[in-house]
């Protein structure tokens, strides 16, 4: 492997610099948008990839492509036994290391994860009501994840983020109470449009709620401010009185694709350029067939090589990833 890092620049110009990794197919919770109540299959135990594997690509990827950051999700990362050492390793890697979770799993592990080397935690939290919240994951576990976030920051994860996905009708009367959740807190809430990568395909435009109404909302309840945009793909913005941040990810009606820099790992080894792909590179025969890094510097590039402009939601061509957001990872 070359002693410079080369960076991996795909043919419209965006350099790849993020690296998602999928632990485990596999969640404890069954959101509704995400997963069916049962009937899926989950990827062989020996067909995940071991930390040895994971570590080796996350390796190529920064030592011979230069990426500087790399975050852990599922499924339900926590879930992943001894997943800890894992962090240590990638730690060891020198990079920005974020980690997604539905947050069950913090008041056992944050702690632990934070000491490992992990530095930042978005945590998924879609309902404050605890009738709603249990519908939508089909587990009553509000209390759960409210402690788990309470363990997150006394873990000291600062900022600690919380993911909020925001559907037309769900959950779209919460926006308000969200902001006042987040500001009490002091965790920056983020709200996602959501997406197309539902496990029964019933997605349509009608439940996506604009992140420009999301914040209209927010601003009518407390004046804000925008923040320079930078490779995020989260729009940001400032509580004028002080009380923090809140932000949109508006994936649908204002996509970032065009500033995208990210490559995502599935648990079993396949390697995506976007969360809407429908081909996968195997990078896992390439780690167990004895390929050296050189080859799977190879089956890297190439994979970035053919990244489309960005994702075609919307359109008569768009056709939804067979996997659902658990097998692709967040
Ligand atoms: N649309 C938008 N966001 C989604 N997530 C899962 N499925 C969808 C979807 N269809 C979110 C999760 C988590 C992150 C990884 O992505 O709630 O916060
Ligand atoms: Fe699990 Fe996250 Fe999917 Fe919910 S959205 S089922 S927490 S992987």
């Amino acid at each position: 492997m070359a002693a410079t890092p080369v960076p991996l620049v795909d043919s419209f110009g965006r350099t790849h610099r993020d690296l998602r990794i999928s632990v485990t197919d596999r969640c404890n919770f069954r959101c509704t948008y995400c997963m069916p109540e049962a009937g899926l299959t989950w990827v062989a135990r020996d067909d995940v990839l071991t930390f040895e594997e994971i570590e080796r690509v996350a390796r190529v990827c920064v030592e011979g492509f230069g990426f500087d950051s790399i975050r852990l999700t599922g499924g339900e990362p926590t879930v992943r036994a001894h997943l800890r050492v894992l962090v240590a390793k990638l730690a060891a890697l020198g990079v920005d290391l974020a980690m997604t979770t539905n947050g069950s799993g913090l008041r056992a592990q944050a702690r632990g994860l934070r000491e490992a080397g992990l530095d930042r935690l978005n945590i998924s939290l879609d309902s404050l009501r605890a009738q709603r919240f249990a519908a939508l994951t089909r587990r009553d576990e509000l209390d759960v994840v409210l402690d788990g976030i309470d363990a997150a920051l006394e873990a000291g994860f600062d900022p600690v983020k919380l993911n909020v996905v925001c559907m037309q009708g769900v959950n779209d009367d919460e926006v308000v109470d969200f902001a006042t959740f987040g500001r009490e807190r002091g965790v920056e809430v983020r709200f996602i449009e959501f997406m197309p990568l539902d496990a029964d395909h019933s997605w349509s435009a009608v439940q996506v709620v604009p992140g420009e109404r999301i914040i209209a909302a927010i601003a009518a309840a407390y004046p804000l401010r925008p923040l320079a945009r930078g490779s995020d793909p989260a729009e940001i913005f400032e509580y004028l009185d002080g009380g923090g941040r809140v932000g949109a990810i508006a994936s649908v009606t204002a996509p970032f694709c065009a500033r995208c820099d990210r490559v995502r790992l599935t648990a079993e080894g396949k390697l995506r350029n976007c969360l809407f792909s429908v081909e996968e590179t195997d990078l896992r025969s390439v780690l167990r067939g004895g390929g050296g890094d050189d080859e799977l510097s190879a089956a890297i590039s190439s994979c970035v090589a053919t990244k489309g402009p960005g994702h075609q939601i919307g359109s008569v061509t768009f056709v939804q990833p067979p996997r659902t957001m658990s097998q692709i990872g967040g």
